[in-house]
């Protein structure tokens, strides 16, 4: 007798939504959870408010050439994120691969839709869905409304994704006839507490594997727990202190890295927003109670780890910390504890405008929500809002990332980060701070580890590390390694050119003392020019002993030059301001080969790329296309390399 295995999913979209009996398919190509989490709420909203049979899927699950086969009485809808060089998320990577390189492809029967998410000051602005849709059009599909584009440049993703939501439901309700119903709530998951389980059986606060697709496993390591070797503070100032920190890798041999990669980490949410939440649903003394979290629906997965227990769900699980969006405080009302608090969510959430200012002096995550609603009274509690709502509706945790300032040639044990604790005030109440979720944990850890041990949190936040089984205990941190491109060129006499600010000078350490040692080693080096931006030389000018000691053990191949945005009665300067004045030298350098990196925020790599490009255009006589083939050709090549964000 043959065992019978479990049934193998199918790969074929057509012949999954015909098995589990579903109208509409919301793919989603995303990197960070955002295209994701947008994909299963509009699942819910779709089979709420129209009562369609709908299921989100993962691009990366199903065989691409397969959604020429669903059937013209079916539709689709894209929901795909850009990130980085106009690239798609390692989940849509086949299916990119077989839209570029299928050119005689017809899937004349497909309808669908599309909403792109993208960042305006990256160059290749939501060029994933352009290219997604211009390819599905010469395919012959029918696409049956306007592309959606969200830009998060200003942050209005979230109101771009509600805008273009409003007008796919017309087209529900105007071209496909769907009728609308009474909005009810169905769980598509339960949570049932079971106390047969024992702590052995549970989760403590691992995170959940990351998607197991091929090209992520390859490009990322297993996520393991560290211990912190080493942590100093950089600088600290009332509102803003930097950290460096050492991890050690010399018990977990699965993780290497290589210098330019980034660890990330895994956050843990502070103990005040865990107890508010608890507290909201009435859920204090029940929080340790063994939980067991099911799917309902064979086309859903649980996205976190059970069994677990309520408390470690809302500490590390969940993000409880990010705010709450209109489309998130509207569906609440519907379990509101009296009217009042019902007519208050409505209030908020059906106005855009009264929203965008209320945030702008209210740090509004769902435990604050749910409190203000009621006005804060104790008694109240939410009994009606079920937890399976909360496990649909909030994002899962996601890792922060950091780039390593360690050489793996000098550090190969110990990579370090160099992180902002970043607390900001919000702009209408300057006393209402906003805590940095990851880098306040980190700084939590840094200080117990330290002889400030006993010196309280800077914003008197407290990180529960010591539950039953808790496998952080000692103060350790849940991380991964991210390989990434921004490398060194193999030539160590190769020339370099580096651009940063802040923290943005985290790989460059890296890459300088790398070099350090190559010169000690007798290797001939290459020349180096090193920008570097922050706001005052004797605030924020992280390492700054440590580069001028290399510069000078580098005897004239190391160049610094500084930008200085905040010094008093000077004239604000930045990076690209520099390079600009040097760019003889900086175009020099690049005739003699030199590599070209940035490190920073998005919006500085963009003005340094422009202004170097302008640099060449004006030298060389070139015209804006020249230039744009120029900037294109030396990316191609890896002789420009950017790591960036938001
Ligand atoms: P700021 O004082 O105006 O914030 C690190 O944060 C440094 O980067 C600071 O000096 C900061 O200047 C600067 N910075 C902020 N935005 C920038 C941009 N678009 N281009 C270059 N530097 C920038």
């Amino acid at each position: 007798i043959i065992a019978r295995n479990a049934k193998k999913e199918t790969r074929n979209i057509a012949q999954k939504l015909e098995e589990s009996d579903k109208h509409l398919v919301i793919f989603w190509g995303s990197q960070s959870g955002t295209a994701e989490g947008f994909a299963n709420r509009l699942a819910r909203e779709c089979h709420l408010r129209f009562g369609l049979e709908v299921m989100a899927a993962d691009l990366s699950d199903y065989d691409p050439e397969t959604i020429a086969l669903i059937p013209p009485t079916k539709f689709a809808i894209f929901i795909m994120s850009t990130f980085g060089e106009g690239d798609p998320s390692d989940n849509s990577g086949a299916f990119w691969e077989w839209l570029l390189k299928s050119p005689n492809t017809t899937v004349a029967s497909l309808r669908y839709m599309a909403f792109g998410l993208g960042n305006s000051n990256y160059k290749y602005y939501n060029r994933v869905i352009d290219v997604v849709v211009e390819a599905l059009d010469k395919f012959g599909a029918r696409r049956l409304m306007a592309v959606g584009r969200a830009d998060d440049a200003e942050g209005a993703t979230e109101e771009d994704f509600m805008a273009w939501k409003n007008d796919l439901f017309s087209v529900f309700r105007k071209d496909l006839q769907l009728e609308e119903r009474e909005v009810a709530h169905e769980p598509i998951i339960a949570v049932v507490e079971d106390d047969s389980l024992q702590p052995i059986d549970l989760h403590h606060g691992e995170p959940a594997h990351q998607r197991d697709n091929v090209k992520s496993a390859a490009a990322s390591s297993p996520i393991k727990s560290l211990s912190v070797q080493n942590s100093r503070e950089l600088f600290s100032s009332s509102l803003r202190r930097c950290i460096h920190m050492e991890l050690d890798l010399n018990d977990r041999p699965e993780l290497h890295y290589k210098t330019g990669d980034h660890l990330a980490v895994w956050p843990t949410n502070p103990d005040v927003e865990v107890e508010r939440l608890l507290r909201a649903l009435g859920l204090s003394e029940r929080r340790d109670i063994p939980i067991s979290i099911k799917s309902l629906d064979p086309t859903v997965k649980v996205q976190v780890p059970t069994p677990t227990t309520t408390s470690v769900l809302f500490r590390y699980y969940l993000e409880i910390c990010c705010p709450v969006s209109r489309d998130t405080i509207l569906s609440l009302a519907k379990f509101a504890p009296t009217a009042a608090a019902k007519s208050y969510l409505t209030t908020l959430g059906q106005d855009k405008t009264a929203y965008a200012a209320f945030l702008t002096h209210t740090h509004l995550n769902i435990g604050r929500l749910l409190e203000l609603s009621t006005s804060g009274d104790p008694n109240m509690i939410w009994s009606n809002l079920p937890l399976s709502y909360l496990i649909e509706t909030l994002p899962r945790t996601q890792p922060r990332y950091y780039s390593i300032s360690s050489s793996s040639v000098i550090s190969p044990r110990a990579p370090s980060i160099t992180a902002l604790v970043s607390t900001s005030s919000l702009p209408n109440a300057p006393t209402s701070l906003v805590h940095g979720l990851a880098t306040n944990y980190l700084l939590a850890l840094s200080q117990s580890l330290t002889k400030a041990g006993s010196q309280p949190h800077p914003h008197g936040l407290t990180y529960n590390l010591t539950g039953p089984s808790n496998a952080l205990e000692g103060g350790k941190i849940f991380a991964h390694i991210r390989k990434s491109k921004f490398k060194l060129p193999v030539l160590a006499s190769c020339p370099l050119i580096m651009a940063a600010a802040g923290t943005g000078l985290a790989p460059f350490r890296a890459f300088i003392t790398e070099r350090v040692r190559l010169k000690s080693m007798g290797k001939p080096v290459g020349k180096m020019i090193l920008f570097f931006g922050c706001r005052h030389p004797d605030e924020d000018f992280i390492y700054k002993a440590e580069l001028e000691e290399m510069e000078k053990v580098l005897e004239g191949k190391l160049r610094i030059v500084t930008a200085f945005s905040r010094v008093q009665g000077e004239k604000r300067v930045y990076v690209q301001d520099r390079m600009q004045e040097m760019s003889t030298d900086v175009l020099r350098l690049m005739s003699e080969g030199a590599n070209f990196y940035i490190c920073g925020r998005a919006s500085m790599a963009r003005e340094v790329g422009k202004r170097v490009g302008e640099a060449m255009g004006k030298t060389n006589g070139w015209t804006e296309q020249e230039v744009k083939e120029w900037s294109e050709g030396v990316k191609r090549r890896a002789k420009w390399q950017e790591d960036v964000w938001g």
